[in-house]
């Protein structure tokens, strides 16, 4: 499928305002994958569809997954916010026919984060907190080290989820404590 066809079927699928935050992810993955030297075309391709699973229900989702007979933890099945991403590379595949495995894994994880991520999860992950839509504390300072130190902009990406998971009361992932403890492990390898 072209890129023009997966953005009509997105718009169709996710409705304005979803679609609107779909395409500003995919525009900050394309510029982080250009300045990080990865696959521009899939940086966006995978910022688009990345919330594909959002358009349904934690019902609907929990469903789906039994369906095509996904392997869930309980965290995840409890939580639509983490939900959306397995259940949605799921459907991406069944649904759409994209084959592309670097292309799933990002949409997969780009709740969670975790360990030994590939630069297409890690632009991912990043572009769906930085993208021009989100407004919260410390999103600007987060932009601008984006572009500077990509492990160091993601440490401080997971901090401020982790912190925004504990304040709402919500499930804490264990992937995303993995993910941490790597980027920090990463950091102070390189002396960061
Ligand atoms: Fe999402
Ligand atoms: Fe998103």
């Amino acid at each position: 499928m072209e890129r023009e066809a997966y953005e009509r079927l997105m718009k169709g699928h996710l409705g304005d305002r979803l679609y609107r935050h779909s395409v500003g992810v995919a525009e900050t993955a394309a510029a982080l994958a250009v300045r990080y030297r990865g696959d521009r075309q899939r940086a966006y391709l995978a910022g688009l569809l990345h919330d594909y699973g959002k358009a349904y229900t934690r019902e609907e989702l929990c469903q789906k997954a039994e369906l095509l007979g996904l392997r869930l933890d309980r965290i995840t099945l409890a939580e639509k916010r983490l939900l959306h991403a397995p259940v949605g590379a799921a459907l991406l595949q069944h649904e759409l026919g994209l084959t592309d495995p670097a292309v799933l894994k990002a949409v997969a994880y780009h709740t969670t984060g975790r360990e030994k991520m590939s630069l297409l999860e890690k632009v991912l992950y990043l572009a769906d907190l930085i993208e021009p839509e989100r407004d919260f504390d410390g999103v600007e300072k987060l932009r601008e080290i984006a572009f500077t130190c990509l492990d160091a902009a993601l440490l401080a990406a997971v901090d401020q989820t982790i912190q925004s998971v504990i304040r709402r009361g919500l499930l804490l992932h264990p992937r995303s404590i993995y993910f941490r403890n790597s980027l920090l492990a990463s950091l102070r390898e390189n002396g960061g």
